[in-house]
């Protein structure tokens, strides 16, 4: 399969196709991705969650970040490549936001870099990354997950026509500071809609309804990799490979147990006279 780049992205935006987009968070992962048709990949700090098993995505570092991103790329470099800037990489000031982007392209093999936010100061990190840098960015508003807490938990926006009107200015407020692309979390589908009619740019949308130009969803999510009750309403689970984990590692333990693993001549080296003898 060839390479994916942005050119790729926004061809298919422009033709009207959706652009399919996945979670991954390491070499396993990444390799999956890779040999599948998925178009693009996001490194996402939800990795805080899934794979460090952190109640939230606030502890992830930049460092932590990078190290995923590069055992995700060894697993291949064929979807588009993107990596999340975590919590308190990119809030304190723009150069901080350029040298955290450049870490991730140089050091993470980024091919663009995602934010999260829609204020006028994050729009200005967005234009001061694509301009100083040369790094593609990728916005991200609705839900946000790292400022979760102030917005009252992880819950649906966009409800009201405030906030609806005030997330449409944001999306405005990020393409026109040069926005490769946008996700849009968590958001009833007319809102999901109307951003995506509005905006030049593809809008990925995850639990923003079937009209964005792309869906991205957490790769553990759609696995239940890690056998949870809970899961967002926007969210389909494609395999149920938790239970599944679980039952292998029972069944081994168990043989273990039971000295029924491992079997003689399927699982164990065979004995030369030679070597018997040698050792006696
Ligand atoms: O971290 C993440 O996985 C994300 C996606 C859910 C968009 O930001
Ligand atoms: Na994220």
């Amino acid at each position: 399969e060839k390479k994916v780049t942005l050119t790729t992205i926004n061809k298919k935006y422009r033709e009207g196709q959706p652009i399919s987009m996945i979670t991954v968070y390491d070499y396993s992962s990444g390799l999956a991705a890779n040999e599948s048709s998925v178009d693009s990949v996001l490194v996402g700090d939800s990795l805080g969650m899934t794979t460090l098993g952190f109640k939230n995505t606030n502890p992830v570092t930049l460092d932590m970040m990078i190290h995923h991103a590069c055992a995700a790329f060894r697993g291949g470099s064929r979807p588009f490549f993107i990596v999340d800037m975590p919590f308190g990489s990119y809030n304190k000031s723009n150069s901080q936001a350029v040298e955290s982007a450049v870490r991730l392209v140089s050091e993470g093999n980024a091919e663009c870099v995602k934010v999260e936010g829609g204020s006028p100061i994050i729009a200005d990190r967005v234009k001061t990354i694509v301009q100083a840098a040369g790094i593609s960015v990728c916005a991200h508003i609705g839900l946000t997950p790292q400022s979760s807490a102030s917005l009252g938990g992880f819950r649906v926006q966009g409800k009201t026509l405030k906030s609806a009107q005030s997330l449409i200015e944001q999306a405005l407020l990020l393409q026109d500071a040069g926005s490769s692309m946008i996700v849009l979390e968590a958001m009833p589908e007319f809102l999901g809609k109307a951003i995506t009619k509005l905006l030049s740019i593809p809008t990925i949308g995850i639990g923003a309804g079937g009209f964005t130009s792309g869906q991205v969803l957490v790769l553990a999510d759609i696995l239940n990799l890690n056998m949870s009750d809970f899961q967002p309403k926007f969210v389909k689970r494609y395999a149920n490979l938790g239970p599944v984990y679980l039952k292998a590692i029972n069944e081994y333990a168990a043989d273990v147990h039971h000295k029924t693993y491992p079997e003689p001549e399927v699982h164990t080296y065979p004995t030369t006279k030679q070597s018997e003898e040698e050792i006696k």
